[in-house]
């Protein structure tokens, strides 16, 4: 599904989101290492297990989902079918390293008596990463394996599109106050409001704003540009 009627093309935006993304993923590292100690899945520390959580969900879940959307934008002259077997795989591996994400969350508050699934951030996430689980088997099954006749295709592919925006945007919706509550947490217990961990995490959540809406123009902004039918740039009689 294109919207022509931009009258831009894909090409810019899937320039800025992979800038973004790399951005993003230098700042969550920035502060999850440099500012909050480090990440690690066992230890006396249980703040460090929970460090994982915001450096899976944003690089191994939130970047890899959006080079998955971007696949066929970033790479027009890609195979179809090899871009379509990206789109899938990348998919795949966001899901699970997104899962494996939320596990170091729920390893985290088990192991420091905190508990489970008491906030809109968690809830929306248990949501977003379910319905992204529900897309995934639709669009395998619709297009790739047993897939559907060709006209239930042609059918399918806007409401795929529509409804993996959706999800998309529910994800970044997520992590955004993913983001403000932790900020929120650490300036109850002392963190500086205007100090530089407290502008490094805003920060990041406003990179991830920006990529994920240059994710979502990609997305809708045509691979190619045509000229309006019939117009000519220098009339021909
Ligand atoms: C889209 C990506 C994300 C999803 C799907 C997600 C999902 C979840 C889930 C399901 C929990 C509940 C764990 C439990 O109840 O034991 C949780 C906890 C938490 N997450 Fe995320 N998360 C995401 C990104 C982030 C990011 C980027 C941050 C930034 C720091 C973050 C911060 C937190 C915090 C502070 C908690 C513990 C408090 C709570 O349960 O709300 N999350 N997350
Ligand atoms: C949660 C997983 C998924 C999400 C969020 C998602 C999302 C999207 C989005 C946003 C687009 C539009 C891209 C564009 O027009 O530039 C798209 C296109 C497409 N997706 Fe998915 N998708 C998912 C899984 C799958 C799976 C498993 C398949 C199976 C092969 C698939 C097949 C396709 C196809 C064939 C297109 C159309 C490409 C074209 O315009 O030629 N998707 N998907």
């Amino acid at each position: 599904m294109t919207a022509a009627g931009l009258g831009v093309k894909a090409a810019p935006f899937t320039y800025a989101a992979h800038a973004l993304a790399a951005a993003a993923a230098v700042l969550v590292l920035v502060w999850c290492v440099g500012f909050r100690g480090g990440l690690a899945l066992e230890d006396q520390n249980k703040n460090l297990i929970f460090n994982l959580h915001p450096v899976l969900m944003l690089i191994g879940y939130i970047i890899l989902g959006s080079e998955a959307i971007m696949i066929y934008k970033a790479f027009p002259k890609l195979n179809h079918d090899t871009a379509k077997l990206t789109h899938l795989i990348l998919h795949a591996v966001a899901t699970v390293l997104g899962a494996f994400g939320i596990y170091c969350a729920f390893k985290y508050h088990n192991e420091a008596g905190i508990a489970n699934l008491y906030s809109l951030h968690s809830w929306l996430g248990i949501g977003a990463i379910s319905l992204y689980g529900v897309q995934w088997v639709f669009g395998f099954v619709t297009f790739f394996f047993p897939g559907a006749a060709p006209g239930v295709r042609r059918g399918a592919l806007p409401w795929h599109v529509l409804f993996g925006l959706f999800v998309y945007v529910l994800v970044l919706a997520t992590a955004e106050l993913g983001f403000l509550e932790k900020l929120t947490f650490l300036e109850n217990a002392g963190v500086d409001k205007y100090g530089s961990e407290a502008f490094l995490v805003n920060f990041t959540a406003l990179v991830v704003v920006l990529f994920g809406a240059s994710v979502v123009v990609a997305a809708i902004a045509p691979a190619h540009v045509e000229e309006p039918q019939g117009y000519a740039p220098i009339p021909i009689n």
